[in-house]
């Protein structure tokens, strides 16, 4: 079921709690699973998908290449299985296509969209009409498409992709996955060689996907300084198995919540571990968290391990903003674990954190100060001071419509010393269904206002 937009809002309010213990598992990596719908539906064949997060944003991203020609079918036993229409084949959807909460749906989408000669005509909700797109826009001008956005180049927005496509050299100019992704799916059904560079790392999800779904990809050092990763256009990608493993964006949740309540004792199992996505874990470990990552191992080429937290006392520790790119969309919860740690934690270079769902440097800062933290937030910077206990919460937190701003601060809410609620906790299943339940069986106290 898609999330409906607007009223009634759906509160919820965590509670202290004893520590947590126990085994669980989180959800499919959202990156991954939005990646392995797209490419499964311009490969030839059949791409039977794995641990597929059901969430709504990758949803939303199902029922978009639904539209566009591709088949999807969810088998019982929860496994996905897409059949492509091969590179250069989706054809034109007849309906307006609404991207709900995800930026990343939108931005790969439009990737795909602007190379092949269909007009599609996107939306979304109420967060995602107020993100910037031009980012993506751009480049993809350059390669032949022409697009009719809302001032700033924001949705909802006509793509009028070419028939022509004109591959391109780009370097990107921010730091993101998205954009490369964009250009490079982009690229798969130009003629010719597209080349992004990027002179900070971000998670490449895609290129391993590409690779694996049989692309020819070179990856180099760009005379420029950084990576040039350039992919050979019009291959033809061939449907395969894919195994998405749990996100550790969403495992970063439970981790926290463990290192916060004394005594907590919990493992997650298949995280994800790409060292691209690790900065969380670096930082909480400098942090003097207790995290072990047990039975490393590939699966399906991307590393994963089962992660056990334990309990810690943490120290405030500065973040360098060249992590920014591989923990973008863990500050919020980071945040929290700094709330609780003895000591500032200055979290460097994170601007980007003002066009996510939400201005999460914003609500990061106005939610932790209305919970009693002393928190600073500056054009693209955030200090957090704690004392090594908890604050005193006893708030209700405004989400924005933000998964990681609500989850972040139902996790402070287990350690500080009154309860924390959110004033809307519906944008949690963008991400993360079951995020309560999942947490309350370890022992978290996580519920609806009584009464409800
Ligand atoms: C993502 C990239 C990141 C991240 C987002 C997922 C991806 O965005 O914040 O949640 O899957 O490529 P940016 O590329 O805008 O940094």
């Amino acid at each position: 079921m898609l999330r409906h937009q607007g009223p009634p809002m759906q509160q919820l309010i965590s509670t202290p709690s004893a520590a947590l213990k126990g085994r669980i598992r989180v959800p499919g990596d959202k990156s991954i699973s939005h990646r392995a719908l797209m490419l499964g539906a311009v490969a030839v064949g059949a791409t039977e998908i794995a641990g597929l997060l059901e969430g709504e944003d990758v949803l939303r991203t199902a029922e978009a290449m639904r539209a566009l020609g591709a088949e999807i079918q969810r088998h019982e036993d929860g496994r996905w299985t897409v059949y492509g229409v091969g590179v250069g084949g989706l054809t034109e959807p007849d309906r307006i296509i609404d991207m709900g909460n995800s930026g990343t749906g939108a931005r790969l989408l439009t990737g795909l969209l602007a190379t092949h000669g269909v007009i599609a005509f996107l939306t979304g909700d109420a967060s995602l009409v107020k993100r910037p797109m031009a980012r993506v826009t751009v480049p993809l001008a350059r390669m032949g498409a022409e697009f009719v956005a809302r001032e700033g180049g924001r949705l909802p927005m006509a793509v009028i992709g070419t028939r022509s496509p004109v591959p391109i050299r780009y370097e990107v100019p921010v730091p993101s996955a998205q954009v490369k992704s964009a250009i490079l799916l982009a690229g798969l059904n130009a003629p010719g060689t597209t080349t992004v560079v990027e002179k900070h790392a971000t998670r490449d999800h895609t290129e391993n996907m590409l690779r694996h779904f049989g692309a020819e990809l070179t990856i180099g050092e760009a005379e420029e300084g950084g990576e040039a990763i350039s992919l050979t256009g019009e291959p033809e990608l061939l449907g395969c198995p894919v195994m998405v493993p749990g996100d550790i964006s969403s495992a970063a949740f439970p981790i926290v919540a463990a290192l916060i309540r004394p005594d907590s004792d919990i493992t997650i199992e298949a995280v994800g571990i790409n060292p691209r996505r690790t900065g969380i874990l670096d930082t909480l470990i400098e942090m003097g968290g207790r995290i072990d990552l047990l039975n490393q191992r590939d699966e399906a080429g991307e590393p994963v391990a089962d992660i056990r937290v334990r309990g810690s006392a943490l120290f405030g520790v500065d973040v360098p903003p060249e992590r920014a790119p591989s923990m973008i969309d863990e500050y919020p919860v980071l945040a929290m674990a700094a709330a609780c740690a003895d000591g500032p934690t200055r979290m460097l270079g994170v601007g980007e954190l003002r066009v996510k769902e939400s201005d999460r440097l914003a609500m990061t800062a106005a939610g932790l100060a209305a919970c009693g933290a002393a928190v600073e937030a500056g054009e693209d910077t955030l200090v957090v001071t704690g004392d090594g206990r908890a604050p005193s919460g006893g708030a209700t937190v405004k989400t924005d419509l933000d998964h990681r701003i609500a989850m972040s601060f139902l996790v402070l809410g287990l350690a500080a010393r009154e309860p924390v609620a959110l004033d809307d906790a519906e944008p949690i299943e963008t991400s993360f269904p079951g995020f309560s339940t999942l947490l309350n069986g370890l022992g978290a106290k996580i519920a609806p206002p009584t009464g409800r």
